[in-house]
């Protein structure tokens, strides 16, 4: 099949380089024209791992190209796609103008019957706004389907070429053959529906994972003052088939460029309706005070934060990905600046999006973990890199000036601490901390 594939982001990039490993032939759109000539370089604007050599194989193939030029790419294809962004607002809502020029552009250029799909996160209802647009301005037929996307930023290939899922909402039976037909190689599990439950699934699947992290989060901090071990909860939840265990791990609270972002415009589109989504609300205001706990449990052992030397490790939302959107380090170094704190932070690939965004005379950012932990009154641990756990809590001790490790996201077990004079501060694991002076009530039945 011939495919356009409006917007090369995360998911219009790594849709498109997929369905050209299919065997599709492939043309991706951007209207940034640095990113397509970085493409067309051999250079790929995002970090995601085997991106860059399925790029490279595709294009050798003849099977995927770049350009600037939508209509010349929507007149070559059967199928458009539309991946363009849809950011938050500052009121939450989902900003949908690059989704309505995309529109009305594709209408302008079509040139033939074309089936349009769109894989952004789009407020329900979006789809029916699309297909108007593009009808005022097209003479020629065209279907709409909603395919959303559920990749992973760090696994985003696997996840395309090897999904759970996959959602299409359609109206006809005419998109529904074809998009089963383009879908196919990837999985049996293919669900047919209609376009505005397609919307909603979407945010629903992260509203609920979302839930699932801050509910874990949650639970981590009554753990930690009743004095139990809450990754121990966690596994002993997720042996029930209907809980699972994933998306249960405690830390410093969901970040990236999905959650927070559709949790909120999730909550709009309720508010919109006159309906009060309550629970979300609750997730999301879990989810930002978890961020602050990291401080919290600083100032606990280092009580004043000014004129102290913080190391952060990971400024990365998680690891595999140098994507700093909504990433906890830019409110928790922000936090420690604001309190007087000199921070020093290091990242194996995310320092540069970082500095881009954050620049402060009393924040620096280092070359390695050495480099950032020397010295120190205290280190923080923001992202679970596997660079961080292969480096030994004795080496750590012997780096920093005070023995203070503040791990946000349960890196080290507890034989791995046996014997360190780390003063060790974890997520919801009370006995494991090390060194603190109170002890965990008991509590009396
Ligand atoms: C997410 C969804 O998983 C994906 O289906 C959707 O298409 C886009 O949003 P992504 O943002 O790439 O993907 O990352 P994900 O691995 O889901 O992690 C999101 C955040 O949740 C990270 O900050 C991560 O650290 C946090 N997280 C995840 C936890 O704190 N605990 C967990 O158990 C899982």
């Amino acid at each position: 099949m011939k495919l356009a594939v409006i917007g090369t982001g995360y998911v219009g990039l790594v849709s498109g380089v997929c369905f050209s490993e299919l065997g599709n032939d492939v043309i991706c759109v951007d209207k940034i024209s640095s990113k397509i000539s970085m493409l067309n370089g051999g250079e790929v604007p995002i970090y995601e791992p085997g991106l860059k050599q399925l790029i490279a194989h595709n294009k050798e193939e003849g099977r995927l190209s770049f350009t600037t030029d939508l209509t010349e790419a929507v007149r070559n294809s059967d199928i458009v796609v539309i991946a363009v962004g849809t950011p938050s607002m500052s009121n939450g809502q989902a900003n949908l103008s690059y989704i309505m020029e995309a529109a009305k552009e594709i209408g302008q250029a079509l040139n033939g019957f074309k089936i349009i799909v769109t894989k952004s996160t789009v407020p329900v209802g979006t789809n029916e706004k699309i297909r108007d647009i593009i009808a005022e301005h097209s003479m020629y037929p065209f279907e709409i389907a909603s395919v959303p996307e559920f990749l992973r930023e760090g696994t985003a290939i696997e996840d395309t070429l090897h999904p759970d899922r996959i959602i299409i909402g359609a109206a006809t039976e005419i998109v529904k053959e074809t998009l089963i037909e383009l879908h196919s190689p990837l999985t049996n599990n293919i669900m047919i529906t209609d376009i505005r439950s397609a919307e909603m699934i979407k945010y629903a699947s992260n509203a609920f994972l979302a839930t699932k992290i801050s509910f874990i989060n949650e639970i981590a901090n009554i753990c930690e003052k009743v004095g139990a071990d809450v990754t121990q909860v966690a596994r002993g939840m997720g042996y029930d088939k209907r809980i699972g265990h994933s998306f249960l791990k405690a830390g410093i609270g969901y970040g990236g460029s999905c959650f927070p972002k559709d949790t909120q415009a999730l909550v709009q589109i309720a508010g919109q309706m006159d309906y009060d989504f309550k629970l979300l609300k609750s997730v999301i205001e879990v989810n930002h005070d978890q961020r602050f706990n990291i401080i919290r449990k600083l100032e606990a052992i280092l009580k004043e934060l000014s004129g102290r030397t913080i190391a952060v490790w990971g400024l990365a939302f998680k690891p595999e990905t140098d994507d700093i959107r909504d990433a906890p380090a830019l409110e928790i170094i922000s936090s420690l600046l604001s309190k007087g704190a000199r921070v020093k932070a290091y990242d194996p690939i995310a320092s540069k999006n970082f500095s881009n965004v954050l620049q402060h005379e009393c924040l620096e950012y280092c070359n390695n973990v050495r480099e950032a932990a020397e010295n120190a009154d205290a280190l923080c641990i923001l992202t679970e890199w596997n660079e961080f756990r292969e480096i030994s809590p004795d080496l750590i001790q012997s780096w920093l000036k005070l023995p203070n490790l503040i791990d946000g996201r349960n890196l080290y077990s507890e034989e791995e601490l046996k014997g360190t004079q780390l003063i060790y501060y974890s997520v919801g694991r009370p006995n494991m901390n090390n060194g603190i002076k109170e002890q965990s009530p008991i509590l009396s039945i």
